[in-house]
């Protein structure tokens, strides 16, 4: 059941091509973190899908390295839900930039999987407007409709 005051939400997860090999640990992770998978696919994006879905940060200095990393091979995209499901993600995936993560979480999943600033096992939305968009990206057509399998999961 959910706890009293909590919010429950989805968001998009996303294991970059450098984590893809740990999808065990990452899935245990996930798990023990409380998140269920909702939703889960491998796929690979090209450079114009990798510059769509990071289209925020287009005007960035590392906007490109970042497509062309992200476009570099498989990725494993996943729906999770839970109470404050983009927060608790978030907090799983630890400081964007690696270096920081090894120093400030280290059992976090980019302090144990990622290499530096731009390769960082993860992606994880920053706000129910983004995961809205984010599901959207991926699973086409299932974010306003809920999809099939949520009711049976809604009181995990
Ligand atoms: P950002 O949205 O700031 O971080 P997060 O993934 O934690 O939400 O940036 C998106 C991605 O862009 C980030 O995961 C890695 C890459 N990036 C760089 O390559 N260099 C940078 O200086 C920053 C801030 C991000
Ligand atoms: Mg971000």
């Amino acid at each position: 059941a959910s706890k009293l005051g909590s919010k429950k939400e989805r968001t998009l997860a996303m294991i970059k091509p450098d984590a893809v090999t740990k999808v065990g640990n990452i899935i245990q992770m996930i798990y023990d973190s409380g998140l269920i998978v909702t939703k889960a696919k491998m796929t690979k994006l090209s450079g114009k899908q990798a510059a769509d879905f990071y289209m925020e940060h287009q005007s960035k200095s590392f906007f490109n390295n970042l497509v062309q990393f992200v476009s570099s091979g498989p990725i494993i995209v996943m729906e999770l839900m839970g109470d404050e499901a983009v927060s608790v993600w978030r907090k799983v995936l630890g400081p964007t930039d690696c270096g920081v993560a090894r120093k400030d979480a280290p059992a976090s999943l980019r302090a144990q999987f990622g290499t530096d600033g731009t390769k960082n096992a993860g992606h994880g939305s920053d706000s129910l407007a983004s995961a809205a968009r984010e599901l959207e990206f991926f699973f086409p057509s299932t974010t306003s409709h809920g999809p099939a399998n949520t009711a049976k999961y809604q009181d995990c």
